[in-house]
């Protein structure tokens, strides 16, 4: 049955509208899937929308790198090479899939499923018991994993390695969940509570895998197990210590060393830093630390390291000013235009 998912998805790389295609893929899939199984067709709704939802994530976490998560990263992620940056899409979508399933399931959008009620009535420590409605993560975990899990048909070292992310990105999800209480008890006094588990927000998912794809580790395929690349590249016998598997288990693995993503490369489907902005901030602008420090130093990463030169340009924008509140209702501003530099990537 998914050798059929993988098919439609490789015809889907073939295509112009990559993402699109890659949502349309999913619906096919859940087409294929129909005959197997009638349940799954309700979900390819909410896997289309995790999917978007995880791609607009790694644009928004990526939009000051070289590599700024370009629009068939989703589409081919079973086909191109396994590097840093493929492990960060293979755990943000399958991290998408199940956050939107999860969500769906509570918005009781599926009959099949609902809140987690399953505690409900019984204590939860001194002062508080479970009420509410729990996000069920367990059944946006279970779907997000037959479906993405199930584009993996080897049994390669690509295959264990986007494995591995996948379960990385789903972890995040569930670790993440947040308990919210409401007090109960005589006019306020909070002497009892009610609490419930509910998801992170997306973005929160979103920051933690980002920091995990800079912490990513490259590994080696050996045996059928993937093990720290250093330990084999400085002693080819030294069996991994548990140490390094427990670490791997939390980190995202790749395989392939990437490319500095400085030009365009149509395979990869990326276009290079040339004419991408970046941000440089004079000394009457924002303050130092108002600014992310990854972003501050993105003229040089995106320009001056790939062998081109900042360009700047004046440009004028009009904002709303002078805003006057009038008797009775209204707002009144003015249109006030102010001069602000842009920067960019430019051929020397
Ligand atoms: C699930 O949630 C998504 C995004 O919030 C929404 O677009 C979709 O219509 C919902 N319902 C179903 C059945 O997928
Ligand atoms: C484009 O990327 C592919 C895959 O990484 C690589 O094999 C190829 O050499 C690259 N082409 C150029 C022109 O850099």
């Amino acid at each position: 049955m998914f050798r059929q998912v993988a098919v439609v998805l490789f015809y889907c790389s073939l295509s112009v509208l990559q993402v699109h295609c890659f949502i349309n893929g999913w619906s096919q899939a859940s087409n294929l899937l129909l005959a197997g199984s009638k349940t799954y067709l309700s979900y390819s709704d909410s896997i289309a929308a995790g999917a978007n939802h995880a791609m607009s994530e790694c644009k928004h976490q990526f939009m000051w790198d070289r590599w700024n998560c370009p629009d068939n990263s989703l589409s081919l992620f079973t086909e191109l090479n396994p590097t840093r940056e493929m492990s960060f899409v293979h755990a943000i979508s399958t991290a998408g899939v199940m956050f939107t399933l999860t969500k769906n399931c509570s918005m009781g959008d599926f009959t099949k499923c609902g809140c987690d009620n399953s505690k409900v009535g019984q204590m939860g420590g001194d002062n508080w018991q479970w009420g509410g409605c729990s996000d069920n993560v367990d059944f946006g975990e279970r779907v997000s994993k037959t479906f993405i899990d199930g584009l993996e048909t080897g049994e390669d070292a690509r295959a264990v390695t986007n494995l591995h992310n996948n379960e990385v990105g789903r972890k995040v999800v569930r670790k993440t969940m947040q308990r919210r209480c409401k007090c109960h008890g005589v006019s306020g006094s909070c002497s009892i509570q009610t609490c419930w588990d509910q998801l992170a927000d997306f973005r929160v998912i979103g920051s933690i895998l980002k920091k995990k794809y800079l912490d990513a580790v490259r590994v080696d395929y050996l045996r059928g197990q993937l093990i720290d690349g250093l330990v084999t590249s400085t002693n080819e016998e030294q069996e991994t210590s548990e140490d390094s598997t427990a670490m791997k288990k939390r980190n995202l693995v790749y395989l392939e060393r990437s490319p500095d993503y400085c030009n365009a490369n149509s395979t990869i489907g990326t276009r290079g830093t040339e004419g991408r902005e970046c941000l440089r901030h004079p000394k009457d602008d924002a303050s130092a630390d108002e600014m992310d420090a990854w972003q501050q130093r993105s003229c040089k990463r995106l320009c001056t390291k790939c062998g081109l030169r900042v360009k700047k340009t004046k440009i004028v924008v009009e904002t709303s000013c002078n805003c006057q509140f009038q008797w009775c209702c209204n707002v009144k501003c003015d249109k006030c235009k102010t001069e602000k530099n842009i920067f960019t990537c430019e051929i020397l």
